[in-house]
């Protein structure tokens, strides 16, 4: 028999993701690239607005063909920001777009199902069935694919399984119905394993998003926001800095605020004694990096 599938659901803008948003640190271009091309790819008056206004009466070439792919694809590194990134963009789109409400639904983990003949297939279509259904005229939808080569992977590979193949044609044909329908949802794939995805998905992409581990000379407000609340000089942020350029690969925004810095809490807690730069350094120059995903060819 094959499983029900549960999507996530978050409805936007929301008070929570704000502040994820808010949170996430050295992205300001990624976070403009994507809010720019999810405003073209789900309003699609927006273009129409725009022409009015800078270029009325005029034919120009992009009236009849520009077609915007619903799909956006993040890849790279892990503890980057790409899940965080996707789950949060929603609310500021939302503001963006006059606080019209943005459905946002992420598929599970267990997206193959039980691996039964055709259960990938059915369970994608079913996403998009779901989702469709329940976005009301005049609002819009974001389906995000996290760990997304699970779903795609590339028809090319070797091991790939008759039932891996039949997904990334179900996935295609999804994503060209919301193209040439002009349904008010995009599709945001997420992957660590760039190599991994199909060609014929990521020649879809209208952008593609890598995210890398941070240069640590742009750490700084990263750090300062850490330490938001305690007394903190600039030497020891240039200290904190400097124990990240000395480490080899570098330190992922997760490696410092998942690990290093909550340790420092938990010692100082621990040890009774108060939080500051003293103790986050400490526990920085001990970290050990996480390793690093090697995916591409
Ligand atoms: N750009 C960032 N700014 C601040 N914190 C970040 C950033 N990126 C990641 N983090 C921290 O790392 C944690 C993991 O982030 P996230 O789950 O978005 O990473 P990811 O790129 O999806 O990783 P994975 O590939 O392992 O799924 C977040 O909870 C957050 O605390
Ligand atoms: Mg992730």
């Amino acid at each position: 028999m094959t499983k029900a599938l549960a999507l996530h659901y978050t409805s936007h803008p929301h008070k929570d993701y704000a502040r994820l948003y808010e949170q996430i640190f050295g992205l300001d271009s990624h976070k403009q690239q994507l809010m720019a091309m999810l405003r073209l790819i789900l309003d699609k008056d927006a273009y129409k607005r725009w022409k009015e206004k800078h270029h009325k009466g005029s034919t120009l070439f992009a009236d009849k063909s520009l077609v915007i792919s619903p799909l956006v694809i993040f890849s790279g590194d892990v503890g980057c920001g790409k899940t965080e990134l996707a789950q949060s963009i929603a609310t500021p789109l939302a503001h963006k777009m006059g606080g019209k409400t943005i459905h946002c639904y992420e598929t599970p983990s267990d997206i193959r199902g039980g691996g039964h003949v055709g259960e990938l297939s059915t369970r994608i279509t079913a996403a998009f069935d779901q989702a469709r259904a329940n976005i009301p005229k005049g609002e819009y939808g974001i389906m995000i694919i996290d760990e997304g080569d699970d779903l795609a992977t590339s028809r090319e590979q070797n091991q790939a399984h008759h039932e891996d193949r039949a997904g990334v044609n179900v996935l295609i044909k999804e994503l060209e119905r919301f193209a040439k329908e002009g349904i008010d949802i995009a599709v945001i794939l997420i992957t660590n394993r760039l190599s991994a995805l199909d060609p014929a998905v990521i020649r879809r992409a209208s952008l593609h998003l890598q995210f890398d581990r941070p240069d640590p000379e742009s750490l700084a407000p990263f750090f300062k926001s850490l330490l938001t609340g305690t007394s903190v000089s600039d030497e020891q942020i240039q200290e904190l800095v400097d124990v990240c350029k000395s480490k080899q690969p570098l330190f992922n925004f997760s490696d410092i605020r998942r690990r290093a810095f909550v340790q420092a809490f938990v010692d100082s807690v621990h040890e009774d004694r108060a939080f500051g730069p003293e103790v986050f350094i400490e526990k920085l120059k001990q970290l050990k990096p996480s390793p690093t995903f090697i995916s591409e060819p």
